[in-house]
């Protein structure tokens, strides 16, 4: 099923959490959702999960708009909420049956999704004993479990991972991968890099409740103004003329000299790289270190915000 967020927008009093807010979730893709601290991403999840009404857009599933009251269109949702609403101190199969009773699953077949989300979500082993016994990692692997009972096709993660050690972290990806590849459309939300490269298919980067970007991490670097970097220690800090030579080379779009070392930006390290390196040897200086990188998520973040995400 497809998810579209339609120019969403709420304020709370003054502030405004999402100022326009448009994007497509389809089947079978992990969509990202990346922002700051602030940027309204737990604002957007309530307006699709349709638990906050949007002063303005809307949000349709199949083309149906999702009302915020008892919608029937929302049992095609699964909601996995930043906070964890756990049932602390009944064991994870009690928390289960409880959530599943307000789908309105009952019996045998409330059992056997209860069992296939437990192995899904790798519990089956502890689903006797309480969350309050449970790691940070394993409580949100049961929240996700909960949110999973109703079979949505549309599942919703805000922040799924924060406070959840990396064994719990890879299970957690394991699952998304899974309900990707079953054919469930996904939105997740994060303000980790690495996370948005590894999982998403489609990222979505959001600021100040507005969408800066929308695209495929490859379409992304591309479309951004954001090259591969070449890193040299020299031995002796390079000289203005050697400079200039190298910032007028074929394929180098920027330089910059920190003390002795040199950072050299290129779309093509393959054809810059070499250039680079014989130019500064034929001027006599001798390189010490060298170290490269492909152009990532951050540097498209710091393209497109003026800023790195850490320090937001
Ligand atoms: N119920 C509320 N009442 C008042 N302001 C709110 C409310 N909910 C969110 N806000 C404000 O709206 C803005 C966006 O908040 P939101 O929680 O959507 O951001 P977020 O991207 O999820 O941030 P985080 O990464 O910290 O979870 C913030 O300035 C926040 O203070
Ligand atoms: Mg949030």
């Amino acid at each position: 099923m497809h998810l579209v967020a339609d120019r969403l927008e709420k304020k709370f009093g003054a502030i405004t959490a999402v100022a326009d807010v448009s994007f497509t979730a389809v089947p079978g893709q992990v969509l990202g959702l990346l922002g700051p601290n602030g940027a309204g991403k737990s604002t957007t999840i309530s307006m699709l999960a349709g638990l906050t009404k949007p002063d303005s857009g809307c949000v349709t599933i199949d083309g149906v708009t999702l009302g915020t009251g008892a919608d029937p269109t929302k049992r095609h949702l699964g909601l996995v909420t930043q906070e964890i609403a756990l049932l602390e101190e009944l064991p994870a199969r009690m928390n289960l049956e409880f959530f599943g009773g307000l789908y309105g699953l009952r019996g045998r077949p409330l059992a056997s999704r209860i069992a296939s989300v437990l192995e899904l979500t790798s519990l089956a082993d502890r689903a006797g004993d309480p969350p309050s016994q449970f790691s940070g990692g394993m409580r949100r692997r049961l929240n996700i479990a909960c949110a999973l009972l109703h079979e949505p096709q549309i599942l919703l993660l805000d922040e799924p991972t924060v406070g959840v050690d990396p064994q719990s972290r890879n299970a957690i990806f394991d699952t998304i991968e899974v309900l990707a590849g079953e054919g469930r459309a996904l939105v997740y939300t994060t303000h980790y890099m690495e996370e948005v490269e590894r999982l998403c298919d489609r990222i979505v980067i959001i600021d100040h409740g507005k969408v800066l970007a929308d695209d495929s991490l490859a379409g992304l670097l591309a479309s951004t103004a954001v090259s591969n970097k070449l890193t040299l220690k020299y031995d002796l800090p390079p000289d203005g003329v050697a400079l200039t030579e190298i910032a007028q080379l074929a394929g180098v779009t920027q330089i910059d000299l920190a003390g002795t070392e040199l950072s050299v930006s290129a779309a093509d390290l393959g054809t810059a790289a070499p250039r680079v390196l014989e130019r500064l040897a034929a001027r006599g200086f001798s390189c010490q270190e060298l170290t490269s990188r492909r152009a990532n998520l951050e540097d498209v973040f710091l393209s497109l915000t003026g800023r790195t995400l850490r320090d937001t």
